[in-house]
């Protein structure tokens, strides 16, 4: 099974956590299955993202603290693709089909700050979502929604705690009986 991987770089301790927390929550929500946060350790994060995972089920790793050029090399050197999605990449509609052909795992890499330009160098594809500055959270839930084909709502979260019952009027949520 092909691994789809997020690493978020440039965290800042405080300062980025709510928006590094919206990476991995997209991640998780739009098929990803995992994220590393490069260079900080931030167990609050961590935390946070555990915890919805374990209430509302599924797979999804959660690290911090791995340097980001180690994390992009070790990905390489085992095989996997890296896309940087960046404002001065190639546009995503004309890249999704190399990307979508190619066979292996995938890391997506998105910043905070202004990115070292050896990024661009390590990745396999630079990719815009428009070639328009916007957020990191934006650009990661386009190309996810691109990458897997729109079947976002087709993902299964096992062994969650509850369950969203998608309603037309109100909040509704159900207790999941533990192994259904
Ligand atoms: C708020 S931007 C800051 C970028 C920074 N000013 C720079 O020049 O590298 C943070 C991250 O959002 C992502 N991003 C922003 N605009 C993008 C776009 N149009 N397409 C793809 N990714 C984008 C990139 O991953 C970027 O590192």
């Amino acid at each position: 099974m092909e691994r789809l991987m997020v690493l978020r770089m440039g965290h800042r301790f405080f300062r980025d956590s709510r928006v590094t927390t919206h990476v991995c929550l997209t991640a998780r929500a739009l098929g990803a299955d995992g994220v590393i946060i490069a260079d900080r350790e931030d167990k609050t994060v961590e935390a946070t993202i555990r915890e919805v995972a374990r209430r509302f089920g599924g797979n999804f790793s959660i690290e911090s603290g791995k340097p980001w050029r180690e994390t992009i090399r070790d990905w390489s050197d085992d095989g996997g693709k890296v896309v940087h999605l960046t404002a001065y990449g190639l546009r995503l509609p004309d890249v999704i089909q190399e990307v979508n052909n190619a066979t292996g795992d995938i890391l997506v890499v998105v910043g905070s700050e202004k990115m070292p330009g050896e990024v661009f160098k390590l990745a396999d594809w630079n990719v815009s979502v428009t070639n328009q500055p916007m957020s990191e959270v934006a650009a990661l839930a386009v190309f996810l929604d691109w990458h897997l084909q729109h079947r976002a709502f087709d993902k299964v979260f096992p062994n969650g705690q509850v369950e969203i019952i998608p309603s037309s009027d109100q909040k509704q949520v159900r207790q999941r009986v533990a192994g259904a």
